[in-house]
């Protein structure tokens, strides 16, 4: 079946009333679609009857001006590559579709999981607008299952809590980082970096699989495995945000590493911002990654 594109949730709600019947999966985006994206559309493709993409660049949660304008949009490419992979809808809503004028609420997820990481440096707000976003494209959708990035670890934990706390019907599947040839993790915002920058990029793969190894060898101390992490990433052209281990549930900080925990990264190269993370503590660390050269 060929794609459709439906602008509006009255439309949605339309066109995804007949397929009610069966299993619907669906993948929320902002578009840019890059094979990391197209990796959660052959999972939701192969596990469900119908497969949903939206496509909407979420304002609310940027909060740099600058980074919202720069964002790519290449809808015409993205629904091609949607259609690839075999979808059967793609909704692709106005701004003023999703926030219509008078628009009030707020879905705001409390405590240390928005405090800490992405919501210290990038403010409460992102995490309120991802909250507020995720929770109306369920409403419109109504999915049975929605899949999210583990690239994106800390969203995927937000999003599980906001689910949970709000009793909405949706599995919610986290699919493995899917990365580049060398490593970087697979991410809209890699095309603003030069040549030069996605070249010293690579480092940042390259620092994560060293706290593995060294992990590997032993080291639980959250601190010198932090270590290892920074002086992989001493050159002047990367600057890191963060670099914290983390319970992989809780996202609090920890002393030892027992429990799986999340070694978590953002790092400035230029003027793009990038995340990347690597689980440890668990024997299978491809599969919950992506493979790191
Ligand atoms: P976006 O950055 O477009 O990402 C959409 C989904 O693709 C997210 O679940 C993200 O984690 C996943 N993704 C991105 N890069 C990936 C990679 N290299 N491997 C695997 N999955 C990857 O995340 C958002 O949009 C927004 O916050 C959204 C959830 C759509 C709400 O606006």
């Amino acid at each position: 079946m060929s794609s459709r594109i439906v602008r509006t949730v009255a439309d949605l709600r339309v066109a995804l009333a007949p397929l009610r019947g069966e299993a619907i999966g669906f993948v929320p985006t902002m578009g840019a679609l890059h094979e990391g994206h197209l990796s959660l559309l052959r999972a939701a493709r192969s596990e469900n009857a119908t497969v949903v993409l939206s496509i909407f660049v979420n304002p609310t949660q940027f909060g740099e001006a600058a980074d919202l304008a720069a964002y790519p949009r290449t809808e015409e490419a993205d629904v091609a590559l949607a259609e690839e992979a075999g979808i059967d809808l793609v909704f692709a809503p106005s701004p003023a579709e999703m926030y219509p004028a008078g628009f009030a609420t707020t879905v705001s997820v409390g405590g240390a999981i928005t405090d800490t990481l992405e919501g210290a440096f990038r403010g409460r707000s992102h995490f309120d607008g991802v909250a507020t976003v995720v929770a109306k494209l369920l409403l419109a959708v109504q999915p049975d299952r929605a899949y999210f990035g583990a690239k994106d670890a800390q969203q995927v934990v937000v999003v599980r809590r906001m689910v949970s706390d709000l009793g909405i019907p949706v599995e919610i599947v986290a699919r493995p980082t899917s990365r580049d040839h060398d490593g970087l993790a697979r991410s809209s915002r890699n095309t603003r970096l030069s040549a030069d920058e996605r070249a010293v990029a690579a480092v940042i793969p390259r620092s994560l699989r060293a706290a593995q190894d060294a992990f590997a060898s032993g080291i639980r101390d959250p601190n010198r495995l932090a270590s290892v992490v920074r002086d992989e990433l001493t050159t002047e052209r990367l600057e890191p945000e963060y670099v914290e281990i983390v319970d992989a549930g809780s996202l609090e900080p920890i002393a030892e590493i027992g429990a799986p925990a999340l070694l978590v990264l953002a790092v400035r190269v230029g003027q793009v911002r990038l995340i990347d993370n690597v689980i440890l503590g668990v024997d299978d660390l491809i599969s919950t990654t992506g493979s790191l050269p």
